[in-house]
């Protein structure tokens, strides 16, 4: 694949943002948001929580949220994605309560929530699980000193969202660093707020006691940028990843020139050569600015192709090899024994009916279609469309042969790549 591919804004700092937006007195214009289904699911929720929301263009949305007064976020709305856990921190700091059935999201083993509600518990909440809700309420809540036993993207916004507008100062200590929370933090503080620290591990909220409107734009979709970084490399291509921070793909840029790619970076973009059969490296997936989790199974997917053995171990989740049975059907050589795959590069992957079993598994199995001999059929690609914007469009634009296609069956209307 030879060409240029456009990176859309970054899913999980939209999906951090979106939610922060409840704690605005006044209206915040979003640009750069990604069309993909978990942003759309987190705009729905607002709007059925009362807010006023206005599509501008693809990329930017409005919205009022003076009008919510509900603090209560049903199951059905909850339960499709991850980031819905957002509302709980989101809706404390609003109202001092919430009412968040419990969040869902993709299927990596036990996904705890203890480390979120440590934080709120810190700032003064009592948070109870009753009747498959969680429930959290403060009279007041007051800046403490909070250290995660485990560093967690999630827990560190959800306790950002809190404390943002509680009393006085908030430490949150063993930080997730990823680059949506700078993202979240930046945002909040065009809001009014007053968040430092945020990139590094001891982020500090000196509560305000309002935040205002915003205009904001969100920052490009490292992970993206990662699987199109891939999918150069994994074709043989010369693709030039453009609306990216090279910052941000350093841990991706470092491994595929283990690999034997040739990576050249820009300001705002970086341009990915590979000529050869990727060579064989190690990679240990750890939170940022470790090698990304998110990009595991995509990095495996290369790896199976390597000229030797290859040792992926996952140092972020318990569960996150599921997808290797469907390499396995295309031929890959792969052995998992708990959070580590043993990869015996094999010299070519065979096209097969394979099923995306999450979000990045599914953008593996693409990566491993775009390799293969033959033609590959993947089978719920909706996983595929909760994190990728376009994907079919960008990649047939750099000379992919992809398409979608909907099968018209009478109970279920499934799409497939
Ligand atoms: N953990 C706890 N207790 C907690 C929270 C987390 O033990 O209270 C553990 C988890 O079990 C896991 C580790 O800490 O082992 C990291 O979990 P984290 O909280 O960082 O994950 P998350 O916030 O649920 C976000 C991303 C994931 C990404 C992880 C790790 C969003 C919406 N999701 O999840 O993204 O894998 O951070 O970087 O930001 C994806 O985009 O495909 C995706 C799954």
């Amino acid at each position: 694949m030879v060409g240029e591919v456009a990176v859309s804004g970054a899913k999980n700092a939209a999906v951090a943002i979106i939610p922060a937006v409840l704690l605005s007195d006044g209206i915040c214009r979003i640009e750069n948001v990604p069309a993909i289904s978990d942003v759309n699911v987190i705009i729905k929720i607002l709007y059925e929580l009362g807010a006023y929301v206005k599509v501008i263009d693809n990329t930017t949305v409005e919205i009022d949220p003076t009008h919510i007064n509900s603090h209560i976020l049903s199951a059905s709305m909850s339960s499709k994605m991850r980031a819905s856990s957002y509302f709980i921190g989101a809706m404390l700091g609003r109202f001092k309560k919430a009412k968040v059935a419990p969040p869902g999201g993709c299927d990596f083993g036990v996904r705890p929530i203890d480390q979120h509600i440590k934080g709120f518990e810190a700032l003064g909440a009592t948070v109870t699980i009753d009747g498959g809700m969680v429930h959290a309420h403060a009279s007041e809540l007051v800046g403490s000193s909070i250290y995660l036993d485990k560093v967690s993207v999630g827990a560190t916004v959800n306790i950002m969202l809190a404390a943002v507008k509680a009393r006085g100062l908030t430490i949150i200590e063993n930080a997730a660093r990823e680059p949506h929370i700078v993202d979240l933090a930046n945002f909040l503080n065009s809001m009014g707020a007053n968040i430092m620290g945020a990139g590094t591990d001891v982020i500090k909220i000196r509560g305000v006691s309002s935040l205002h409107g915003t205009t904001y734009s969100v920052i490009p979709d490292q992970i993206e940028a990662g699987t199109y970084m891939l999918a150069a490399a994994i074709t043989g291509g010369d693709l030039t990843i453009t609306n990216v921070i090279p910052k941000h793909l350093e841990s991706i840029s470092a491994k595929l020139i283990e690999c034997g790619a040739e990576v050249i970076e820009y300001d705002e973009a970086v341009r990915v050569i590979m000529n050869r059969r990727p060579k064989t490296c190690n990679v240990l997936t750890m939170p940022h600015p470790g090698f990304p989790t998110d990009m595991q199974p995509q990095m495996t997917t290369l790896l199976a192709l390597s000229d030797g053995v290859s040792v992926m171990t996952e140092g972020v989740w318990d569960n996150r090899f599921k997808y290797v049975d469907q390499l396995t059907l295309m031929g890959a050589k792969i052995k998992v024994d708990g959070k580590v795959a043993i990869i015996n590069g094999v010299e070519r992957l065979s096209a097969a009916p394979v099923k995306a079993t999450d979000l990045r598994a599914g953008a593996a199995m693409v990566l491993a279609g775009l390799a293969a001999d033959g033609k590959t059929e993947i089978e719920n690609v909706e996983f595929i469309d909760r994190g990728y914007d376009n994907i079919v469009e960008k990649l047939s634009a750099v000379g992919a042969d992809i398409r979608r296609v909907t099968y018209i069956d009478p109970l279920t209307s499934r799409s497939a790549v």
